[in-house]
């Protein structure tokens, strides 16, 4: 049998594909970045398109970089940026509009509507998340309510909405399939985490008709075949799930307890929290870790919005770097004696505060804040967003107490910044060899249900460390940045915090 996987990684900012070999090896990869859209300020959108032919090439590549067709590969895993809203029509597959992205705040007043009328506690018992513009619902009713004619063709069955995965699904099956999985479903705001299905008063109050929605699978499951137009063969696709999600199974924390915490655009802490349903007393979200034969993993998460994008942001805005990486040698070379603050609320803040309206703010320059403080103070702040977040986690759930934080996502490669967390977080940081942990969790979906790839706790055994990063600071200093932290986000906040 083909032993090979192929994973479809589709993120905010660029699309990957990576086929790994039967011993979880990389055999080729595909990445291509696409556009984003900035029509207003806290609007955010992709073109559906782009996405989709930005997918097609990175398979592409990603097969002929292995020197391998389609028949070889035994199965494919697709795990996508989530919340992200699209509707499309089902019978031509164009969208309706572009996608409304995660990080899109333009439902910000109909959120306050939502928590005005009274439905916040509905909303956060059925499904573990608080009543923001980041989660798909109220996106889909901002579609319906200003695309002409959506709302009436909706109603009538001739749309459909899909996270990412279920766009791409229904476009890779030639539009045969219209499904997604537990993981994507949870994160939209109109799914019962509890009783796991669509939920009538949450569709109700959201204003969204049943019609739309996609049948709701495990995160290993048949989700049908690929086009044989597309790459030449039908490859069965066997595996769905949010990016965060994927990560958390790449990282393998399969253990209530576990945790990991990826550092891409924005940075998602994820607690393993079992079998149980947690629920958060701190504004964390409650959520579904993975569904694997019908048994709902759930986990605590902490979503943080801007993390890498801040180090873009000086990058790109600023203009104090040239490339990325150079965050951590400048931060190694800024003043001790100078404590700057940037809070990067450029979309808001998420967790645990969840302050649609904050934007970011910057404390204690002076006359010699240079590039230097700056590319500290970025870095710092996804520390102590990341210290903020665990600290929540460790109050909502007592299992959490002695939490090792496993990491992943391009910012960790910097020693620099990892050793800076783990002496904010006064805890280890574990970083692994293998850093492509949310491919490899779609991934070991996809080949697990093939039944190419090993059971949960094989795969796990194969988790190999790289490097642990003990914490060192003295507690003085540690508390002190944390108070200086703590006081710039209160003066950042917009309510009452
Ligand atoms: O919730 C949004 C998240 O899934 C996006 O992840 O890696 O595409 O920034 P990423």
């Amino acid at each position: 049998m083909a032993g090979y996987v192929l994973a479809i990684d589709q993120g905010t900012t660029s699309s990957r594909a990576i086929v790994f070999d039967e011993r979880f090896r990389i055999a080729g990869v595909g990445q291509q970045e696409f556009r984003q859209i900035f029509p207003r300020s806290g609007w955010v959108e992709h073109d559906p398109e782009d996405i989709w032919n930005s997918v097609v090439a990175t398979v592409r590549t990603a097969l002929a970089g292995a020197s391998l067709s389609a028949a070889d590969i035994a199965a494919i895993g697709i795990t996508n940026q989530r919340e992200t809203a699209i509707v499309w029509d089902r019978a031509t597959g164009e969208a309706i509009h572009n996608a409304l992205v995660w990080q899109d705040r333009r439902t910000a007043d109909e959120c306050r509507r939502l928590v005005a009328e009274g439905a916040e506690a509905t909303i956060i018992a059925k499904t573990g998340l608080v009543v923001d513009p980041y989660f798909s619902g109220t996106k889909i009713a901002w579609l319906l309510d200003n695309v002409v004619d959506a709302r009436a063709r909706a109603e009538k069955g001739e749309l459909a909405f899909g996270t990412v995965d279920t766009f791409l699904l229904w476009r890779l099956t030639g539009g045969r399939v219209h499904a997604t999985d537990a993981t994507n479903a949870s994160r939209t705001m109109l799914f019962d985490v509890d009783r796991h299905e669509w939920d009538d008063e949450l569709l109700r109050l959201l204003r969204v008709p049943r019609a739309l929605l996609p049948e709701v699978k495990d995160c290993a499951a048949e989700f049908g075949t690929t086009d044989p137009s597309l790459f030449g063969a039908a490859i069965p696709i066997l595996g769905i799930a949010g990016d965060q999600h994927a990560a958390t199974l790449g990282q393998a924390c399969f253990r209530p307890g576990m945790a990991k915490s990826t550092y891409g655009t924005g940075c998602f802490a994820v607690l393993n929290t079992g079998t149980e349903r947690a629920h958060s007393n701190n504004r964390l979200l409650s959520t579904v870790a993975y569904r694997l034969d019908g048994v709902t993993t759930y986990a605590l998460e902490g979503s943080i919005f801007v993390a890498g994008a801040a180090v873009q942001w000086l990058r790109d805005g600023l203009r104090i770097m040239e490339r990325a990486e150079q965050s951590g040698p400048m931060a190694e070379q800024a003043d001790d004696r100078q404590d700057v603050y940037l809070v990067p609320a450029f979309v808001g803040l998420g967790a645990p505060h969840w302050d649609a309206e904050a934007r970011g703010a910057i404390f204690g320059m002076t006359r010699s804040t240079g590039p230097n403080e700056l590319a500290r103070a970025a870095l710092e702040a996804v520390c102590f967003q990341t210290a903020d977040l665990l600290d929540a986690m460790r109050r909502d759930w007592r299992g959490s107490g002695d939490v090792v934080l496993r990491v992943d996502g391009g910012m960790v490669a910097s020693d620099w910044t990892m050793q800076r967390l783990a002496d904010i977080l006064d805890s280890p940081v574990d970083r692994p060899v293998v850093l492509e942990t949310t491919a490899l969790g779609a991934a070991w979906l996809a080949g697990h249900k093939a039944g190419v790839w090993p059971r949960e706790e094989n795969f796990a055994a194969s988790w190999h460390l790289e490097r642990r990063f003990e914490p060192r600071m003295p507690a003085v200093e540690r508390g002190r940045k944390l108070t200086g932290w703590a006081d710039a986000v209160r003066r950042t906040l917009t309510g009452p915090g």
